[in-house]
């Protein structure tokens, strides 16, 4: 529900706070910017690129959310968000992990942000303390400097500039990376796209002057996936906009990601 914004957004064309309460939403300029029917906040200004997550992607990915396969990585995000009343989730996709994270900390409340309208279209009902917004990583995000208490960022582009501009003294980013072996399997039989080898060294590389590391945790979990959920992971990712294999079938194959945790300096 667009009210968990409260007090967190930015205007995209002036910069001064949006009373997300209002209808439709504006700041004290006068810009004002209309709250879609499905209860998500376009701020973006322009049309979606190209390359964003499609309806057909995201109910993928909403089918193996929903399969549990990524509820270890959940559980070790709660973990680290104890405490936390404002969260940001940059390329939040269908808003599944802000939601895990939501009802794992009860006092908190958060924005998912992502690129794509059928990303804010199903994270807007994803929980009444998650607010969806449409808005690119990669431009000034439209957020207050300095209201969040922390940022995740799970499989998603990362700005960390920006990042650090929103959190709060002490906020804290985490980001979730997939490992080189993450469904291996699955990548090797289908022969789906890479992980690149020197991501952690672009991670640590980008966030230093902005963040200390303060952790680092792998979660490996085995997956028994039935040629269904084999066929989502494909389907989920963007490997979906080249040629998709007739020939799907159950494979066993594990879970490999890095869960990263930063303070902001
Ligand atoms: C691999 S998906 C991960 C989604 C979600 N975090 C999850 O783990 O289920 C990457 C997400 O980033 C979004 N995305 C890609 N480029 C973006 C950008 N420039 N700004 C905001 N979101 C972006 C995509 O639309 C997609 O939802
Ligand atoms: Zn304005």
């Amino acid at each position: 529900m667009l009210d968990a914004a409260r007090g967190l957004l930015a205007c995209p064309t002036c910069g001064q706070g949006l009373d997300a309460d209002a209808r439709p939403v504006r700041c004290r300029a006068g810009h004002s910017f209309d709250v879609a029917k499905q209860g998500y906040l376009n701020l973006l200004g322009a049309p979606p690129p190209a390359h964003a997550d499609t309806s057909a992607m995201l109910d993928a990915r909403a089918r193996v959310l929903a399969s549990g396969a990524f509820d270890a990585v959940d559980a070790l995000v709660a973990r680290r968000a104890r405490g936390v009343r404002t969260v940001l989730d940059a390329g939040g996709g269908t808003g599944h992990h802000l939601a895990r994270l939501l009802d794992a900390v009860p006092t908190a409340r958060g924005v998912t942000l992502d690129v794509s309208v059928a990303a804010a279209r199903r994270a807007a009902r994803a929980h009444e303390r998650a607010a969806s917004i449409v808005a690119d990583t990669w431009g000034t995000l439209p957020l207050l400097p300095g209201r969040f208490d922390l940022v995740t960022c799970l499989f998603a582009p990362r700005n960390m500039a920006e990042f650090a501009r929103v959190l709060g003294d002490g906020g804290l980013l985490l980001v979730v990376t997939p490992d080189a072996d993450h469904l291996a399997s699955v990548r090797q039989r289908y022969g789906l796209l890479g992980i690149e080898p020197d991501k952690d060294d672009r991670l640590l590389r980008t966030a230093s002057g902005l963040f200390e590391p303060v952790g680092r945790q792998s979660v490996r979990t085995p997956l028994a996936a039935s040629a269904e959920l084999v066929g989502d992971l494909i389907a989920m990712g963007p490997n979906a906009f080249h040629t998709a294999p007739a020939d799907v079938v159950g494979l066993e194959t594990e879970l490999a990601v890095t869960v990263w945790l930063f303070r902001r300096r």
